[in-house]
């Protein structure tokens, strides 16, 4: 059977996030210098992670968290201070690796990392899930696939970020197809918000959940929108 686009884009993602960008991604999650433009990128960043932290209770005693997409596990580590029992999953072996040599010794067993897809079965049952610029690279119908997969593994709320389809996305977009290949990440797939919000409202498997919170945080070169899903 030919792979499906799901299979064909998390291909992508795994080399490009294992090996292509791996250098420019350590130095992007540190406290090392960056240039300007991913200055406001990290900035973004930063203010995404702080906001999906904000929608999750501020004792996680007892709760279990998948952290699905990992990277180098900074959203993991805060959640874990909650707390919470953390799972973190990431395709690249390489930032599962400096994820586990990042987070504080006094973590380790609170957070279990792990290499692979985020829609393994075998993870097990979650309270909370958050993926956090894990799903930006794929389609609308494959999220919506994913967020069903997620959802049937989860009992109070599924937090993710999608790149809203705005100008100046479309311009960003417009900008990075001039790139050679070589230089480009897989493409962002830009997502409308409405269309987003329709395919989840009428999705039968999804009966029971509800869009909830939302914020969009644009700073210079980020662009991302975080929704929560709420059980109930
Ligand atoms: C833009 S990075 C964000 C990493 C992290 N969530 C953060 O905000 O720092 C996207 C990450 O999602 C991971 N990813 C993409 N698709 C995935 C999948 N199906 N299963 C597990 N990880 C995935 C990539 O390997 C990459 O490390």
């Amino acid at each position: 059977m030919p792979p499906t686009t799901y299979e064909r884009r998390r291909g992508q993602l795994e080399t490009y996030f294992d090996r292509t960008a791996v250098d420019a991604w350590k130095r992007l999650t540190s406290d090392a210098p960056v240039g300007r433009i991913r200055a406001t990128v990290r900035a973004g960043r930063d203010e995404m992670r702080q906001t999906l932290l904000d929608w999750l209770p501020a004792d996680m005693t007892g709760r279990r968290l998948l952290d699905a997409g990992c990277g180098t596990g900074a959203l993991a580590v805060e959640a874990a201070r909650r707390g919470a029992h953390v799972v973190a999953i990431d395709l690249s072996q390489t930032l599962v690796d400096l994820a586990r040599e990042r987070a504080p010794k006094d973590l380790s067993g609170v957070v279990e990392f792990h290499v692979g897809d985020m829609l393994d079965p075998a993870l097990g049952q979650f309270d909370h899930v958050v993926a956090m610029d894990s799903l930006i690279h794929y389609p609308a119908n494959d999220i919506v696939t994913v967020l069903t997969k997620l959802a049937s593994r989860c009992n109070t709320s599924v937090a993710f970020t999608f790149a809203p389809r705005t100008a100046a996305l479309t311009v960003m977009h417009a900008v990075g197809q001039l790139l050679p290949r070589g230089d480009r990440s897989p493409a962002i797939e830009p997502v409308g918000e409405v269309k987003l919000r329709r395919l989840l409202a009428t999705h039968p498997t999804l009966e029971g959940w509800k869009a909830a919170r939302t914020s969009r945080i644009a700073r210079g070169f980020y662009i991302s929108q975080a929704l929560e899903l709420a059980h109930g």
